[in-house]
């Protein structure tokens, strides 16, 4: 199923490199949330190829798609995760498809079309990057981490702004960024990069496919107040392990 759904992610990849050449329509389907001609060509072209290949799986796509399927396996699928770096034409963004069965992700591919790198799991074998066995750093502290995390798109309104964590762990880590792609920022913690990543208002397609990627490097995945994480769940907080207690201590911590 991998080597399938790897190459329907390669695929869809470049529709975007394409769409992003010949100029992309944008839509609004919020003050800040936008859609772009792409995300819908690309979430088409993926459930069509899904559908030739795994015909009973189930479909949940981001821009609309919704197939009840008459297996187990539920595709989850964002076309496009970063769509706001991609209207902006910042390269980084990333296609994300993850296969849940239950409430477990049992295969995650995501694949950033600009660097091409593609990371992919599958449970029990191990996390990869262009076919690079992946590990987790190996930080044990805080103080001597990277991590990014993410603002809610409807950061003006909610008092749920993730601003307090912010400035929390900005203040006692190296540093906290903020990069525009859940997906990847997870993909970014598998391959060691980043010792961390967490984020609130979520959607599981964000996080499906990335969640799996963490945990099979080696890393650690819960809830952000430290409960048991579901990948159709919206939030997630995702570390090397070893710094997953000191950074859910300050997450706890309300503003
Ligand atoms: C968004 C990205 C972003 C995160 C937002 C997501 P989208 O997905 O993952 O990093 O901060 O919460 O909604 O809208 O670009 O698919
Ligand atoms: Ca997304
Ligand atoms: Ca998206």
């Amino acid at each position: 199923m991998i080597d399938q759904a790897t190459k329907i992610a390669l695929a869809a990849g470049v529709i975007l490199r394409e769409k992003l050449e010949a100029g992309v329509s944008i839509e609004h389907k919020g003050r800040i949330d936008l859609v772009t001609d792409a995300d819908r060509a690309a979430e088409a072209f993926i459930v069509q190829e899904l559908r030739k290949v795994f015909p009973s799986h189930g479909i949940l796509g981001e821009e609309g798609a919704r197939i009840e399927g008459t297996s187990d396996y539920l595709w989850v699928i964002d076309p496009v995760d970063g769509t706001t770096n991609f209207a902006h034409g910042f390269p980084y963004f990333s296609v994300s498809l993850g296969l849940v069965k239950g409430d477990e992700v049992v295969l995650g591919i995501v694949h950033n079309p600009m660097s091409q790198e593609c990371f992919v799991a599958e449970r029990g074998s191990g996390a990869f990057l262009n076919g690079q066995k992946l590990s987790v750093s190996k930080q044990t502290t805080l103080e001597a981490s990277l991590l990014t995390t993410g603002f809610p798109y409807d950061i003006a309104t909610t008092d749920e702004t993730n601003l307090k964590s912010f400035e929390l762990v900005n203040k006692v880590s190296q540093g906290v960024r903020c990069l525009g792609s859940a997906a990847l920022d997870l993909c970014h913690v598998a391959s060691g990069r980043l010792e961390g990543f967490w984020e609130r208002s979520l959607q599981p397609w964000d996080i499906a496919a990335g969640s799996l990627i963490v945990t099979e490097a080696g890393g650690q995945v819960t809830r952000c107040n430290g409960g048991s994480f579901s990948p159709l769940g919206h939030e997630i907080c995702a570390t090397n392990g070893q710094i997953h207690q000191e950074l859910l201590h300050l997450l706890a911590i309300k503003g």
